[in-house]
């Protein structure tokens, strides 16, 4: 792997003020691994909530931002905000944002520049559709999606990209090692041939789909993988620390 372990737990749009404070509470007390970064991201409302209470041994992530800065945008949050409400990440074109909501690539870049500028990282989703690996068009898609970062973006140093292959999404279908390493490998040597080579050999590429406590350690074991994006699995705090610890 290439720099320090990274794994995420994106909440996505689950939890209640009760859940939410028995999640917490199972993440103060799980016992994490130095050598890995780890945060959460709880859906905007519950933002300010888990930062009071959450160990500062976790930082928290944004699950999107605006475009630009605030302003009469009905319903959006800026980046600007979430700098002001303590957050330090923000995950960007994820699959659900993509597929779900309709975002474009253009815009995803545009959301990820400004975030940067901000002072925020960026976990920069990218991946393909099962009829794009069934056509053969897994690199395309994903070498398409990581353009519009590169369009967007001259400094990578505050992004991971996380690979989530939206088949193995919420499905139970997570990729095999070989399968996202195939894929890890060809986004390494993508950011060597389009960005630099620094670039390539320091950026965290991190894996998502379908990972749990019992998938994670296999998964880490594979050289380009640096991590994971985790769903449905970082519900459950303790299950959650065991993909952490995975490292
Ligand atoms: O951002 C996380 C991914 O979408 C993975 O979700 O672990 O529930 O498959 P999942």
């Amino acid at each position: 792997g290439t720099g320090k372990f990274f794994v995420g737990g994106n909440w996505k749009c689950n939890g209640t003020n009760e859940s939410i404070e028995k999640l917490v509470e199972e993440l103060n007390s799980a016992k994490l691994e130095e050598d890995v970064d780890v945060v959460v991201s709880p859906p905007y409302l519950y933002i300010s909530k888990v930062i009071g209470s959450l160990t500062k041994r976790i930082e928290v992530a944004a699950q999107n931002s605006w475009t630009g800065k605030g302003g009469a945008y009905t319903g959006e949050i800026s980046a600007d905000q979430l700098v002001d409400a303590g957050v330090k990440w923000v995950i960007q074109g994820h699959s659900e944002r993509r597929h779900v909501i309709g975002e474009t690539n253009a815009m995803i870049g545009t959301k990820s520049a400004y975030a940067l500028s901000k002072g925020l990282g960026v976990i920069a989703c990218v991946g393909e559709k099962l009829e794009d690996r069934e056509a053969d068009r897994t690199t395309d898609v994903v070498f398409e999606q990581l353009q519009a970062y590169a369009d967007a973006v001259s400094d990578w140093s505050n992004i991971v990209v996380a690979y989530e292959p939206v088949w193995a999404i919420g499905t139970g279908k997570v990729a095999s090692p070989q399968q996202a390493q195939e894929v890890h490998a060809a986004i390494r040597q993508w950011l060597k041939e389009k960005i630099s080579p620094e670039v390539s050999s320091k950026t965290r590429i991190i894996y998502g789909g379908s990972v749990n406590g019992a998938n994670s350690a296999e998964l880490a074991t594979q050289e380009d993988i640096d991590g994971f994006l985790v769903g449905g699995a970082a519900l459950k705090g303790p299950e959650f620390a065991t993909i952490c610890n995975a490292v």
